[in-house]
């Protein structure tokens, strides 16, 4: 953990760690609070996910989250962190319509929300002439392929991409053309260990897995499933480091139970008068009664 603060994690020093082959991790964040512990440790990517839609929202899926909602998320994020790279998510429909709508749009999440950069998903044609318009407009660009969220209508279920063949060297296809278009960095999501290992030895940007293996240049996780605060069954890729619901669980019944038992608050939880003062007050009160009565 660092005490002082480090310096600030930039594209270029994401690429130095892939060019000397040093891990980067990453984990999503939503708000102040968390972001700013996160910032405390050594984690060089916050990304304010779209899976806010899900993980702090309760949508069944990320397609509902809107331009609103992703600022004032990515607001807060990027108001506490200090040296991570802040990388937000562009939500469903804000990069799909015209050229200019989706310029403007991401130019939002840099200009009032203060982030770094922003992910978008997938890499049709019109998606990587997006890209290449908004390196003219100075807006750095993660790119997101495999498992793309948003196209959960298109794919039908969250499963495992580029099993086949065909699909497989579509994936890495894309991942050289998002390249070629200008981003960054590449979130490869869910797909198998030997794709990813492929694409991140052809790429010279970094690639940063979920559910890709461990041969990415790094590894991302959302926070509240490592934390175990999400409640569902996590997908295979997910790995707990706390059983963050049972903690929350046993501190709130603790807490109900000292307040039904008047055990909280105590005297050391109290504010207190002076004694003079007690008395003057305690005697008012008393002579205020007697004057009523
Ligand atoms: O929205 C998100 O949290 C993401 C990560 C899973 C990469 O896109």
């Amino acid at each position: 953990m660092n005490i002082s603060t480090p310096p600030k994690i930039t594209i270029s020093s994401l690429g130095q760690k892939k060019k000397q082959q040093e891990k980067i991790v990453a984990l999503t964040a939503y708000d102040y609070p968390t972001a700013r512990i996160i910032d405390q440790t050594d984690i060089d990517i916050i990304l304010v996910g779209d899976s806010l839609g899900m993980v702090i929202l309760g949508y069944h899926d990320t397609l509902p989250v809107t331009m609103e909602e992703m600022l004032h998320h990515t607001k807060a994020v990027a108001r506490a962190v200090k040296r991570a790279l802040v990388v937000a998510d562009m939500p469903y429909l804000s990069y799909h319509l015209s050229l200019e709508t989706s310029i403007a749009n991401a130019a939002r999440f840099i200009k009032e929300a203060q982030a770094d950069a922003v992910k978008i998903e997938g890499a049709s044609p019109s998606r990587l002439k997006l890209i290449e318009h908004l390196q003219e407009a100075e807006i750095p660009v993660m790119g997101h392929v495999g498992l793309t969220p948003q196209s959960i209508r298109h794919l039908g279920n969250y499963r495992v991409q580029g099993k086949k063949i065909n699909q497989a060297s579509q994936i890495l296809e894309d991942a050289i053309a998002l390249e070629k278009a200008g981003v960054f960095s590449i979130v490869l999501e869910s797909i198998p260990r030997e794709l990813a290992q492929i694409i991140t030895k052809k790429l010279s940007i970094p690639t940063i897995g979920i559910g890709a293996g461990p041969d990415c240049d790094g590894q991302i996780l959302v926070l509240h499933d490592m934390l175990g605060l999400t409640s569902d069954i996590s997908p295979k890729f997910v790995k707990k480091y706390l059983d963050g619901r049972e903690l929350f669980l046993q501190a709130i019944e603790t807490y109900l139970t000292e307040v039904k038992q008047n055990k909280f608050p105590t005297d050391e939880h109290s504010y207190h008068l002076n004694s003079p003062d007690t008395h003057r007050l305690t005697k008012k009160s008393s002579s205020n009664l007697k004057s009523k009565n």
